[in-house]
Parts: C-alpha cells; sequence; structure tokens
C-alpha cells in the first residue's frame, strides 16, 4: 500500500527542513497501519455512522450535517467496496484516511465527525465490532466441522480400531468413539468463544482519547444501534483494554492445538505403518523427486499453522504487559497478529471440515493392528473379576496368559479355551464374548463409553446440542 517512493521525498521535503528526508519518509512507512488496518474499513463507517446519529441526536451536530455525514460516507463505502478508493500511507491509517474522504467529499460536515471522538476510542470500537463478526463465522466453521465428524461418527459407531496410551496399542475402541472425541473439544471451542464474544462485544466510544469527553453523549445509544451488549465502564479502561484480543487468540490458539493434534493423527494413520485412513488425493500432494509418494501436507501445515497462532498469543501478551495507562501507539501492533490468528484458523477450520467429510477409514488395518496388541486383555481380567476372582489375581492370570500368547506368536484372543483354562480355574467357554474386539467395545456401554450403542447415543446428543 505504500505510495510511490518519488512521491513520498517530495512530501517528506514538503514538511520540513529540519529533518533528513529518508528520515520522513521511513517514520511515515514505519507509523502507518493504513496497508493493514484497512481491513476495519467497514466497521469503521459503520461505528461513525452510529456516533455521527448520535451526535445529532444529542444537538452536539445540526441534523443537515449528519445528511452529510451520512451520504459522504455512503459515497466512501461504495468506493472502498468497488476497489476505488485511495488508500496512502500518508494517510497513517483506516480512520484517518475515510476522514480525509468524507471531507473531501462532504466538506465541512465531514470535518464535525471527529467531534466527541479521538482514534483511541474509535479503533477499540472498530476492533471489537470486526472481531465480533469473525467470532460468528469461525463458531459456524466449528459446527460445520462438528457436523462432518458426526456425520462420519454415525457412518462409523461399530468400526473397531485400536486405541492408544503412550503410542501402545491399549484397548479397541470405535472409529466413531475417536472421532467423537475431537467433537467434543470443537463443542468446547465454541463455548469458550461464545464466552469470549460477551467481553468483545462492549462499546468503548464515548471514552474519547482516555477521559472522556465535554459533550452531552448518549453511549448507550451508539451501543444499541451497534449492538454493543453494553458500554465500557471505564474510559481509561476501554481505550487501553486489549484483554478481549488476547482472549480470543488464546481461545484461537486452543482451537488450533485441537486441529494440530487431529492432524498428528491423520499425518500418523496415513502412513503405511498405519494405514488407518486415506484422505482424497485433493488434499495430498506429491514429491518432487520420488514418484511413488502422496503426501498429508494439508495436516502437516495446519499442525504447522497452530504455532503461528501460539506465538500471536504470546506476541500479544507481551504487547500488553509494559504498557502504562491509557492508550500508547504499541497498540498498533495488535491487529496483524490478530488477524493473522482470524484467517489461520478459518483456513483451518475449512481445511479440516473437508477433510473429515472425505476420511476414508480402512477397516482391514485398523483390525489387524487392534488384534496385534492383545487389545483386550483388560476384558479377560474383567471377565475373571465377574467370576469372581479379585482384579489384582485377575491381573495377574492375564498377565501370564499374554506371555504365553505371545510365545505362541499369536492375539491373546486366539489362544484355545484349554490354554487359557490354565491360568484361572474361572475361565469358561463363555470367555471369547469377553475376548473379541466386537465383545470388547460392546461391552463398554455407559454413557462416554466407545460401546456402538452409546456412540450412536452421544452423536444424538450431540446433535440436539449443536441445535
Ligand atoms: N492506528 C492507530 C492504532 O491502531 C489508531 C489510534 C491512533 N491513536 C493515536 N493516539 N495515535 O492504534
Amino acid at each position: 500500500m505504500a505510495a510511490p517512493a518519488s512521491k513520498q521525498k517530495k512530501k517528506a521535503k514538503a514538511w520540513s527542513g529540519r529533518f533528513g528526508e529518508p528520515v520522513d519518509a521511513l517514520v511515515q512507512r514505519f507509523t502507518a497501519s493504513v496497508s493493514f488496518d484497512q481491513r476495519l474499513a467497514m466497521h469503521d463507517i459503520t461505528g461513525s455512522l452510529a456516533h455521527a446519529r448520535m451526535l445529532a441526536a444529542c444537538g452536539v451536530i445540526r441534523r443537515r450535517d449528519l445528511a452529510a455525514i451520512e451520504s459522504g460516507l455512503a459515497k466512501v463505502r461504495a468506493e472502498i467496496r468497488a476497489g476505488k478508493f485511495a488508500w496512502s500511507i500518508e494517510d497513517e491509517d483506516v480512520h484517518s484516511s475515510i476522514e480525509r474522504r468524507l471531507t473531501e467529499i462532504a466538506g465541512s460536515p465531514g470535518k464535525r465527525l471527529h467531534t466527541a471522538r479521538s482514534r483511541n476510542d474509535q479503533v477499540a470500537t472498530d476492533v471489537r465490532l470486526w472481531l465480533r463478526d469473525e467470532i460468528d463465522a469461525i463458531v459456524k466453521k466449528l459446527s460445520a466441522l462438528e457436523d462432518a465428524l458426526l456425520s462420519q461418527a454415525a457412518r462409523h459407531a461399530a468400526l473397531v480400531m485400536p486405541g492408544f496410551t503412550h503410542l501402545q496399542v491399549a484397548q479397541p475402541v470405535t472409529f466413531g468413539h475417536h472421532l467423537l472425541a475431537y467433537v467434543a473439544m470443537f463443542e468446547r471451542d465454541r463455548a469458550r468463544l461464545a464466552d469470549c464474544r460477551k467481553r468483545v462485544n462492549v462499546l468503548p466510544l464515548g471514552a474519547a482519547a482516555l477521559a472522556g469527553t465535554t459533550f452531552p453523549i448518549d453511549r448507550a445509544r451508539v451501543a444499541r444501534e451497534l449492538g454493543f451488549d453494553g458500554v465500557a465502564e471505564n474510559s481509561l479502561d476501554a481505550v487501553s483494554d486489549r484483554d478481549f484480543a488476547i482472549e480470543f487468540t488464546a481461545c484461537a490458539a486452543v482451537a488450533m492445538m485441537h486441529l494440530s493434534r487431529f492432524a498428528e493423527e491423520l499425518i500418523l494413520w496415513m502412513s503405511a505403518r498405519y494405514g488407518f485412513v486415506k484422505i482424497p488425493d485433493r488434499f495430498c500432494t506429491g514429491s518432487s523427486i520420488m514418484p511413488q509418494k502422496k503426501n498429508p501436507d494439508v495436516p502437516e501445515l495446519v499442525r504447522g499453522k497452530s504455532g503461528r497462532v501460539f506465538g500471536h498469543l504470546v506476541a500479544l501478551l507481551v504487547l500488553m504487559k509494559g504498557q502504562p495507562l491509557a492508550y500508547n501507539k504499541d497498540n498498533q501492533e495488535d491487529k496483524e497478529p490478530l488477524f493473522d490468528a482470524v484467517d489461520t484458523l478459518k483456513d483451518s477450520l475449512d481445511a479440516f471440515t473437508a477433510l473429515a467429510a472425505g476420511l476414508q477409514p480402512q477397516p482391514k488395518a485398523m483390525r489387524a493392528a487392534a488384534l496385534e496388541g492383545h487389545a483386550t486383555a483388560t476384558d479377560l481380567a474383567d471377565y475373571l473379576v465377574r467370576k469372581g476372582v479379585p482384579f489384582r489375581d485377575a491381573h495377574e492370570a492375564v498377565a501370564r496368559a499374554v506371555r504365553a500368547a505371545e510365545a505362541a506368536g499369536c492375539d491373546l484372543s486366539e489362544l484355545p479355551l484349554k490354554t487359557l483354562k490354565r491360568f484361572s480355574f474361572a475361565v469358561g467357554a463363555d470367555v471369547f464374548k469377553s475376548l473379541t474386539l466386537e465383545g470388547s467395545v460392546a461391552s463398554r456401554d455407559h454413557v462416554g463409553g466407545t460401546a456402538p450403542a452409546q456412540v450412536r447415543a452421544a452423536i444424538k446428543r450431540a446433535r440436539k446440542r449443536a441445535r
């Protein structure tokens, strides 16, 4: 967005003989935010309109000034939408740019818009308005991802795969159950954002530079028009508070962390060692040297991009920690991390929603892996307990049976009844119901358990909550 160098030089020269020309150009470029904060333009205009209408309603500006401001801002809006607005770093930021253009169009009424306002309360208002919309969009995207996962979970409610602890086969679970774990995470992300939105949706306008204004303003009216839930209680806090941005970025970081865990699993599952899932070719990329490769670039990038968002959270915390009250120019640095956190999260959610819908689980590989780790050993112990054996004794007996299976080169569930009986008098012919993968998952039949019936019930509940 920088103006051409020749133009900058000319301007710098006109400014002052006291400053060397190159320094002026640098400072202008260094302090300008218009290249990135023009993204707030529509919300800036919305905020200005509400402010102007309030000024007119309170008798601070005349009705005809308001009319000129309204039609002028409508024109500015149209120019920006059409890509015809002349952005220039000479205007420093989005607020000054729009006011400059408004005044060119509307004349002196345009110069009255900034009455009882400062860019300090203006920018805080703009960012809150913008972020509120983004939160709403992200919440929708989270719902779409949950929907995609719920559909897959419903399709594969009974599909058995190994569950892991320490990345070692632990107990069989259903693929549906595994996917529902992510649904639970994304549901919490959504709830966190909904809660964060309450603190975003508070109006700073009226705080002016830092101490409030001498004009008889009506902040509640502005809040109502802009759909804010309330007005900021303290003017110093209103212009300097960026908690809302930090809190949002923390929510975004947690959501990215969840996506990153999911990404990590997909990457493992797609590898030949696992072979648990295939993802559609359109989400993979090839290698420039190895013709056989199909790489999971999309999940890898999401895993990588989570680091960026964590970085933005830390950047915003550090940005704030040393600032005395009230507004400091440091705050201008809040925008790029916040914008990038929003963009990264939205793209990652879109990518994962499409990925989740396209997941093709591979039942054979999942089953084979589940049969490799004596995954039903706990089930055998539980079986013995139901027959009256104390749990510690049952644990010991099964451990010995596992050793025998290992020596025989088979899975615990594949040992013949005669052999199993050697480890405990309590083993009967009905033992195999507990030892099979299907029997194992089906028996974990309580709320939160992996039984297919429970997975189906959990899907129903999740869908009801989403409504
Ligand atoms: N561009 C500025 C920002 O993003 C707007 C507020 C400027 N206020 C000031 N006192 N210089 O923070």
